[in-house]
């Protein structure tokens, strides 16, 4: 039997050290596996004399139960700690600060695209939209302009090649003419987006935002124009009144045209938009050139509407306080979170979302 004694006391010594689950099984194999240790005394069995074989046998099978308890308990032991070490490593500790949740603005000129959009779309406008990157015919000659034009000045706009056929568009009104030429009158659509000129101070930059507006149906006049002017304006600054003025102007591509002003006045530093004695210029309209018209295939002699030209910048300056048009582009994270809207805030004029 001191066989059996010694496999015992040298598993007892194994098992003080500290083992892994395939360490333990690799001993376990050993003991009990097909040539294992306990399983070579149990092939004794048969060969042990008569006398002792009784006894033999079963202080054999008492030491098997032992070593097997022995390593199972060690086998639970190991497998008790690991899931202990995962708890520990992986536990979450409820009591730190949450992180910081920083949410985005967005920027006064995006807010103010927005609500010029839902203003006209209520009456019927629909938007589209064209390339920052246009051909001299859509930006000048379709348009009416002629080679000596000024706008056609290098000083003015920025050329992308060296024959002058593309260019930055100068304004939102090539628009029109990508609209006219794609589809059949009637047309009803505003058309917002970047624009370029050569021009750069404290009022100009030498990209900013337009909205040009288009509409070409039979029997139009500039009764339509106003009263759709009127509209929005007083919807824009939210006012039930307000002073504003056409002044006869030039465009090639209207005409009649004009430049349309608000009334306002200074008070305590700060402008007040709608009353007052005091003079603005916020957009150019007119009546649609016939020879607009006749470059898109439309007959001038049956259909005829108006065109306008709005400065967001502007707009989006006047309505919401912001004194300095170069700040909208200088990216400055501080002016964005005071002056940039929240983006769940629905903009006052925009009936869509709340009905
Ligand atoms: N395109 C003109 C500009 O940039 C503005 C303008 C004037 C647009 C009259 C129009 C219009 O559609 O009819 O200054």
């Amino acid at each position: 039997m001191s066989d059996l004694k010694k496999i015992k006391d040298e598993l007892l010594s194994k098992l003080k050290s500290k083992l892994t689950l395939s360490e333990i099984n690799q001993i376990k194999s050993d003991l009990f596996g097909k040539n294992g240790l306990v399983s070579s005394q149990f092939k004794k069995i048969g060969v042990i004399a008569e006398s002792e074989r009784k006894k033999f046998a079963s202080e054999l099978n008492i030491i098997k139960d032992e070593l097997q308890d022995l390593i199972n308990s060690k086998i639970n032991e190991i497998e008790n700690s690991e899931i202990r070490e995962k708890l520990q490593k992986e536990k979450i500790d409820i009591t730190l600060p949450e992180r910081p949740f920083v949410r985005g603005k967005i920027h006064p000129v995006s807010q103010t695209i927005d609500e010029i959009s839902s203003i006209f779309s209520e009456i019927g406008f629909s938007v589209e939209e064209g390339p920052d990157v246009e051909s001299e015919y859509n930006n000048f000659t379709a348009l009416n302009t002629p080679d000596n034009h000024p706008a056609r000045d290098m000083h003015d706009t920025f050329y992308l090649d060296e024959k002058k056929e593309r260019l930055l568009r100068t304004h939102t009104s090539p628009v029109q003419i990508r609209t006219m030429l794609k589809d059949k009158p009637p047309f009803k659509i505003i058309a917002p987006g970047r624009t370029y000129r050569s021009d750069s101070d404290q009022t100009h930059s030498p990209m900013f935002h337009q909205v040009e507006g288009l509409h070409i149906d039979k029997n139009i006049n500039m009764g339509h124009l106003k009263g759709c002017l009127n509209y929005f304006i007083k919807e824009f600054f939210e006012l039930d009144k307000i002073k504003m003025r056409f002044r006869p102007s030039h465009f090639p591509f209207t005409e009649p045209s004009a430049e349309v002003d608000i009334g306002y006045e200074m008070k305590d530093g700060k402008i007040v938009i709608g009353e007052g004695d005091q003079w603005l210029e916020i957009l150019g309209c007119g009546m649609v050139h016939p020879n607009v018209l006749k470059n898109v295939k439309v007959d001038p002699t049956k259909f005829q509407g108006y065109a306008f030209g709005i400065g967001i910048d502007r707009l989006a300056m006047l309505k919401y306080g912001i004194n300095d048009l170069r700040a909208f582009f200088d990216c400055d994270y501080r002016w964005l979170n005071h002056f940039g809207f929240d983006p769940l805030d629905v903009p006052t004029n925009y009936r869509g979302l709340s009905r």
